[in-house]
């Protein structure tokens, strides 16, 4: 068996050698019962009998991982891989900056990188959870079939994070995969851990902004994690990171059909006018613009608060770097640089210079606020190319914010400090109302055709795998 490849043989499919520590397989196919009944109860709803065109990771080599195949989602193999070790790694970052990258734990660092990787896995099925009922209106198969992807590989992250509760953590680390199952996203008594995971995903139109933005939260969580000092960390989210590249593109595929499908409309009737649009049962760009404030503000909050004395913690003892730690040209210890935040002073929000280590939070956020803003030029081009003159916009990092400096004050999305009483009159325009979610919510409805699209959505350039778009990416049975 190269070291890159999966033994599928195995209860549990690994590229971990993991039938040579009986103590550790034992205790994960313990803990692979209570994962299934987790998703036979909280996974995508009524779908167990499906027959769905899944790719499964056969290799971590990059040449050749996914192989696609129906298959029923319960009987898909999660399975624990990790890219392969790059030897005379080191930590790369922090006051351990030059030792060899460690294999095992250090002991003065247990609990917080333990809370790192819970708080990483908690996520997974979190987001899983949100979206269990987006299979009742699936605007085709093919969308179906990519909303049963994201889940069934976010499974897979679950999977991830829980080999390393197993393998590195003892007993707690145990107790916290059992706990991982345990929590449930929105529940008012065991709740998820972080507050964009216990919104609800109620439409297609809220999962396609949700893969867009808060996927790529994850890509940015990832990639600071793929630097940790902790080296079976890196090495298993630089794997998770090649699934997380297509959770991204359905969020920016998604959006970008619907923008497709809605300018054409526009075109058509040679209108703008919201009510014309309604009728016509396309999502006219305004409320397009509102979910994307919500989406992007609801994100950006994930990152923790601006000034964070963990988030230097976890920066100096090497178990989690920057985004691209390893590309930027400075000294990797930070001691004296400082950072912008920003604070309200005198109704309007001011710059204030902090040490960097402090900020590391908001230095990841500004670096995934640059990143979200790339896919939105790419959806004002569809606008563009239709020759309408509506933009789409990220609105202002301080907007709609709960976590941190900001979230006791009221900041309009073009960064304006309001009064209460302006919120409330202007709430409505930046943020999806009652109504607007009411009618995104009257458009869903299933299609089940092959090669069929609900009317407000524009069908895909290209299939999965390349296959026709009107292929039958799901069987009902
Ligand atoms: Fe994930
Ligand atoms: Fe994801």
């Amino acid at each position: 068996m190269s070291a890159v490849s999966i033994d599928y043989s195995e209860r549990i499919p690994n590229n971990v050698d993991l039938s040579s520590d009986r103590t550790l397989q034992r205790a994960l196919e313990h803990w692979q019962p209570g994962f299934l009944d987790w998703w036979g109860d909280m996974g995508p709803d009524g779908s167990h009998n499906f027959d769905v065109y899944l790719r499964t990771a056969v290799s971590v080599d990059p040449q050749g991982w996914a192989q696609f195949g129906h298959v029923k989602m319960p009987d898909y193999r999660w399975g624990i891989f990790l890219n392969p070790k790059e030897e005379g790694r080191k930590v790369n970052f922090g006051e351990h900056k030059g030792e060899e990258a460690w294999q095992e734990v250090p002991g003065e660092h247990r609990a917080n990188l333990r809370r790192i990787i819970v708080t990483q896995g908690d996520t997974e099925p979190a987001s899983v959870e949100q979206q269990r009922h987006l299979g009742l209106t699936a605007p085709s198969l093919y969308d179906l079939r990519n909303l049963f992807q994201v889940n069934v590989e976010e499974g897979r992250h679950l999977w991830a994070m829980v080999y390393l509760l197993h393998r590195y953590f003892g007993r707690d680390g145990r107790e916290e995969a059992d706990a991982l199952l345990e929590r449930r996203s929105g529940d008012q008594d065991h709740p998820r851990i972080l507050g964009a995971f216990n919104e609800k995903t109620p439409d297609w139109l809220s999962f396609y902004m949700f893969t867009y933005f808060t996927d790529r939260d994850g890509k940015f969580q990832l990639c600071a994690l793929a630097e940790s000092g902790f080296d079976p960390l890196a090495r298993t989210t630089k794997f998770m990171l090649t699934e997380e590249a297509h959770h991204m593109f359905v969020g920016e595929s998604g959006v970008s059909r619907v923008i497709q499908r809605t300018v054409d409309v526009m075109n058509q009737l040679k209108t703008d006018d919201v009510a014309k649009l309604r009728a016509a049962g396309v999502i006219d760009l305004p409320t397009l613009q509102r979910y994307l404030n919500f989406h992007f503000s609801v994100t950006i909050d994930l990152f923790g608060a601006d000034e964070s004395s963990n988030a230097a913690i976890f920066y100096n003892s090497g178990l989690k770097g920057r985004f691209e730690e390893t590309k930027r040209d400075d000294d990797h210890r930070l001691q004296t640089a400082s950072y912008k935040v920003l604070q309200e002073l005198d109704g309007k929000l001011a710059e204030k210079e902090v040490p960097m280590l402090n900020a590391l939070n908001e230095v990841l956020r500004d670096d995934y606020i640059k990143d979200s803003e790339s896919g939105v030029g790419r959806w004002n081009r569809v606008i563009e190319k239709a020759g309408i003159p509506f933009r789409l916009k990220t609105p202002h990092k301080a907007f709609n914010r709960r976590i941190g400096a900001l979230s006791g004050v009221r900041v309009a999305p073009d960064g304006r400090v309001v009064s209460e009483a302006e919120w409330l009159a202007n709430v409505n325009d930046w943020l999806p109302s009652a109504e607007d979610r009411a009618y995104v919510a009257s458009l869903m409805g299933r299609v089940t055709e092959p090669g069929k699209f609900a009317n407000w959505i524009a069908p895909p350039v290209m299939g999965i795998n390349k296959q026709p778009v009107n292929f039958e990416y799901v069987r009902f049975n």
